[in-house]
């Protein structure tokens, strides 16, 4: 494995395995990486013949200055987490190397990015699509791997590459959780031992209302899961909508389409943890 920091020198090392008629895959991500991610990387390796990952905290994306302060930096301890699932190259540029001037391009992808994390991260998925599209550029992937549990991201970039006609397969990864349920992210390293048992209701939440809707109805399962995150003490609820997984958009009534996903957004004490349920799953 090896640790590449510019553009150059990548694409250089990416040049001569495409003239080598190998395939190319791409996981960007943010370091402070967990299992979660390594499902990624290794589903990744395993389908192509180069596996590139990116670990690069993106400033744009980041509407909230402590957050991006107080985002876990771990390279040392990613890269020996990535060597060891057979990762070809990391790539961790500085954020000269990949802003050298503002990024003064726009992207929106309404009504998908004015839902949810739209309302509320304001400029988002604008520093998201900004970076994306960057590593697209520099990498030329054949496949690029994301996961479910960002699942408005993961709908945006699908939009992207559709608008964009990047060549390249976006591939969708399930959710991995603890053993006990919670989503892992990057950002439990921040929760306390306390408050990670308190978020653990977030995920418990989630599944009962699975077993809930079989016999209420979708208002009645959204005021569940509500009422069920305002009852405990540590959690404040940012958003609960349960929505059409493939427009983003509020759903009413549970025969009023065939793919419905409940996407949440909490706070545990200062740490904004996201997760999300299937409540009909898409039919291909
Ligand atoms: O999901 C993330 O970690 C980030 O949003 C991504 C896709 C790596 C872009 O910075």
């Amino acid at each position: 494995m090896k640790l590449i920091q510019t553009i150059k020198e990548l694409q250089a090392a990416l040049g001569e395995c495409r003239a080598q008629g190998k395939t190319i895959g791409l996981v960007p991500t943010m370091g402070a990486l967990h299992a979660g991610h390594a499902s990624l990387v290794k589903r990744c390796v395993t389908e192509n013949d180069v596996a590139v990952v990116s670990v690069f905290v993106n400033p744009t994306q980041f509407n909230d200055k402590n957050d991006l302060l107080k985002y876990p930096r771990t390279l040392e301890a990613d890269c020996k987490l990535l060597e060891g699932i057979g990762a070809t190259y990391v790539f961790a540029p500085s954020v000269d190397e990949m802003y050298p001037e503002p990024d003064t391009r726009h992207f929106s992808y309404a009504p998908l990015d004015t839902v949810m994390e739209g309302v509320h991260r304001p400029g988002h998925f604008n520093g998201v699509c900004q970076i994306v599209s960057k590593l697209f550029e520099a990498v030329r992937p054949d496949r690029a791997y994301f996961g479910e549990k960002d699942f408005q991201q993961l709908a945006i970039i699908r939009e992207m590459v559709r608008q964009m006609h990047y060549p390249l397969q976006i591939v969708g990864c399930p959710i991995v959780r603890e053993a006990d349920g919670l989503a892992l992210s990057s950002r439990n390293a921040r929760l306390s031992a306390a408050e990670r048992e308190t978020a653990l209701n977030i995920s418990r939440t989630l599944f009962s209302s699975v077993e809930y809707a079989k016999t209420h109805t979708l208002a009645e399962t959204k005021r569940f899961v509500e009422d069920a995150i305002a009852a405990v003490e540590g959690l404040e609820l940012e958003y609960f909508e349960i929505v059409d997984g493939n427009t983003l958009q509020t759903v009413r009534a549970w025969e009023d389409t065939g793919y419905i996903v409940g996407c949440i957004t909490v706070y545990c004490g200062e740490v904004r943890l996201i997760d999300n349920i299937k409540y009909k799953e898409e039919t291909k």
